[in-house]
């Protein structure tokens, strides 16, 4: 399918393309080495709307569509992955789990400050031992009286530490499997939630990665998401948007690598030419390029059924499968065509390989991905 882009959706593209590489570039590269968490870039983004980008207006958001959002999206990582991360989760699985699941008093207490960027949010499902399969989460909520007591760690949390509201699935009736699972808003502050140990990662670096530790935490029967027993419903459509995310964020970083090997392979000169000259770096170009426009192709589709109300949790696997793996093989071509240099922090491309390589893996590993992909196929009547 070839896309045609709205003047809307281009205006949006060139907004952020003039922000993201005026404002958020800037930094980027010191970010990788100092850890600092840009908060002064994301209320710049809440400001232009970029924080909750699909959500209705009356909530905060901008009511864009998804062919919107992950243009968006993309170019922002194309400046920076850490600060794509946390706009990815904060507009997927965070404010998009709040508007399909909250009440009307939960949208405008929490998904309010969240969608206009005042506030940025977590999600917390995954825990030490239980990653692929949430299903076997450990976490516990009991009911006592008119609160939920929680009890449990979750790990690799997105923005554990910066995050002002946190929503977290947690075991309600041990007995229902999936279905005994259910989501909890708890607001940073409430007692007995602490912020624990920061991973200190390969890649995605200004992006903090905590544990979120409950221990006898209460929150209100009012602060349950969603039904009891709709946890696992809640965090797999909301992983259903954050991987067409990942995938826009794959895409934005093999367009940075990609455009930096081309740059590079036009002024470097071996063997009396510049090496753009050599058959062996030609065909690593155009193999990067045929790969990146395949990945734009699977994620403006998985965006478009998104915008059209279809089932498109196939086509958000797909997308990310292949977006994700296209990146690491395209971030690593990148380096090799800068040849020592790519290899030395002089050039950008080695901050891009260690960014993607962690795109494979979070929001669903590649495996999952094949799984949700191989199940809609073998499952459904709707063939590729
Ligand atoms: N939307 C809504 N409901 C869904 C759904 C979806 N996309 N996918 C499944 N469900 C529902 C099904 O309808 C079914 O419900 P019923 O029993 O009521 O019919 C139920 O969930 C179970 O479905 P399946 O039998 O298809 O589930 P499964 O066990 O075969 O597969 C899985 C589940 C796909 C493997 C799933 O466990 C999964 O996606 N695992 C990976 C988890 C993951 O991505 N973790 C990353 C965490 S977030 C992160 O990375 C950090 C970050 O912040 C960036």
């Amino acid at each position: 399918m070839l896309f045609k882009l709205t003047d809307e959706q281009l205006m949006i593209q060139n907004m952020v393309r003039e922000f993201s590489r005026k404002v958020i570039a800037a930094t980027a590269a010191e970010r990788d080495k100092t850890k600092k968490f840009p908060a002064g870039n994301f209320k710049q983004m809440g400001e232009l709307g970029l924080m909750g980008m699909m959500i209705p207006e009356e909530y905060g958001g901008e009511a864009a569509d998804a062919v919107s959002y992950v243009l968006a999206l993309s170019e922002i990582a194309y400046s920076c992955a850490s600060t794509s991360v946390v706009m990815s989760v904060q507009n997927s699985i965070v404010c998009e789990s709040f508007n399909h699941f909250g009440t009307k008093e939960q949208k405008q207490k929490y998904l309010l400050p969240l969608a206009s960027g005042e506030w940025i949010g977590a999600f917390a499902l995954t825990e030490p031992d239980a990653g692929s399969d949430p299903v076997s989460q450990e976490t516990t909520a009991v009911k006592d009286g008119d609160e939920w007591v929680i009890n449990g760690t979750k790990r690799f949390i997105t923005t554990g530490k910066h995050s002002k509201v946190v929503l977290v699935t947690a075991k309600t009736d041990e007995a229902r499997k999936h279905k005994g699972i259910s989501c909890f808003i708890v607001p940073k502050g409430t007692p007995g939630l602490i912020v624990g140990h920061m991973e200190d990662k390969m890649g995605l670096r200004a992006s903090d990665t905590t544990d979120l530790i409950f221990e006898n935490c209460r929150v209100p029967d009012s602060l349950m998401l969603g039904k009891e027993g709709d946890g696992f419903k809640i965090a797999m459509s909301g992983l259903d948007s954050g991987r067409i995310g990942i995938a826009a964020q794959s895409y934005g970083v093999a367009m940075a690598a990609f455009d930096a090997a081309v740059k590079y392979a036009k002024k470097r000169k071996q063997f009396g030419v510049a090496i753009s000259k050599h058959q062996a770096i030609r065909f690593q170009i155009a193999d990067m390029a045929t790969q990146i426009e395949a990945a734009k192709q699977l994620i403006f589709s998985a965006a478009s059924l998104k915008d059209r109300g279809e089932s498109y949790t196939r086509e958000a696997s797909i997308a990310k499968l292949f977006a994700s793996e296209m990146v690491n093989q395209v971030t690593a071509r990148a380096i090799q065509i800068h040849g020592g240099y790519g290899f030395t922090k002089d050039y950008p491309v080695e901050r891009f390989y260690r960014d993607a390589r962690v795109f494979t893996i979070y929001e669903g590993t590649s495996e999952i991905q094949r799984i949700v992909i191989s199940n809609h196929v073998l499952r459904d009547k709707r063939k590729p």
